[in-house]
């Protein structure tokens, strides 16, 4: 398809309770959570801009603060590490500098899913495409190339929704949304139809969608009818079904490995892969590794 419109927007839901993570959750957001040193809200900030992603929306819930003043300047650290001469130190504040004018966050005053967290955002996405990153899952890219960035291009070629999917065990598909596959080079997926939490002897394939998705705005007139699907919740993947047909929809496998954050193996495991790539921190992590694996 010729010139689908540019993307610029991304919707960041970050209003869920995060109950997998308590009692750490209780008075901090889960996308707050560090990853060696880095909240994971940063990563998907990271990977959303390397996809071109200007504005930014934050779907936030109470006691989700913090995530906004994390991107605010923070006067006071600031001057206190420039008369220190810290200088390293105030590098590494710089990823979490937002031009101002360019976050902008909503109150989802409930969680009542993630298709109505998406919702929330319709002021803002307007009637343009817009990417949807779920901070919890984070993707180490494999070729240089993030998984957004993968999508934004099969975005520019298909000229339509693409969700990036990724092969799971059979007996896990009542965790994700699955998609119903129609014609498959391998790379692209055509997508037929899409359940959300489907039971393994029901699921269409096992073929699921991870947290990044760029979506053409035909999806919003659906989600605006607040249906509730799987859990009682309002599903996004309910909505984007009702858009196959009318525009094109295909899943990517990307090239990449991503970590569920959003549970307590993910996270652990996700500490360790990117520890492992930091030149500051691989060998003493390979070290204490070595000593745990000797002990199981
Ligand atoms: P999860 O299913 O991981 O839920 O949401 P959760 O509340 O964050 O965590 P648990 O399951 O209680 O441990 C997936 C993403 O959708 C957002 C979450 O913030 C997370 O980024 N979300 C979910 C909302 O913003 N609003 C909702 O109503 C539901």
């Amino acid at each position: 398809m010729s010139n689908p419109k540019p993307l610029r927007k991304a919707v960041l839901p970050v209003a869920g309770l995060g109950t997998r993570f308590l009692p750490a959750t209780k008075a901090m957001p889960k996308e707050m959570l560090p990853v060696v040193d880095r909240p994971l809200i940063q990563y998907a900030i990271d990977e959303a801009r390397e996809a071109g992603i200007e504005e930014f929306c934050l779907i936030t819930g109470r006691g989700k603060d913090s995530l906004i003043d994390y991107f605010d300047i923070a006067y006071e650290l600031e001057d206190t590490l420039r008369e220190r001469h810290k200088l390293d130190c105030l590098k590494a504040l710089e990823p979490s500098f937002i031009e101002a004018g360019s976050l902008i966050a909503v109150r989802q005053q409930e969680p009542l899913g993630l298709g109505h967290a998406i919702w929330c955002a319709r002021a803002f996405i307007g009637d343009d495409p817009f990417a949807i990153l779920l901070p919890d899952d984070i993707v180490q890219a494999a070729s240089g190339k993030g998984c957004l960035k993968q999508l934004a291009d099969a975005y520019h070629e298909t000229g339509g929704s693409v969700v990036a999917v990724t092969e799971v065990p059979r007996e896990q598909t009542n965790r994700y949304g699955i998609l119903d596959v129609g014609k498959d080079d391998g790379r692209l997926v055509e997508v037929k139809g899409l359940v959300e939490k489907p039971k393994p002897e029901d699921a269409p394939s096992n073929l699921s969608i991870i947290g990044r998705y760029v979506l053409t705005p035909e999806v919003m007139p659906y989600l605006s009818k607040l249906e509730k699907g799987a859990g009682g919740e309002v599903q996004l993947t309910d909505a984007m079904a009702k858009t196959i047909g009318e525009v094109p929809f295909h899943g990517l496998r990307y090239e990449g490995t991503r970590y569920d954050c959003g549970n307590k193996l993910g996270f652990l495991e996700a500490q360790v892969a990117f520890a492992l790539e930091r030149p500051d921190l691989a060998d003493g992590v390979k070290t204490f590794l070595k000593k745990y694996i000797d002990k199981v």
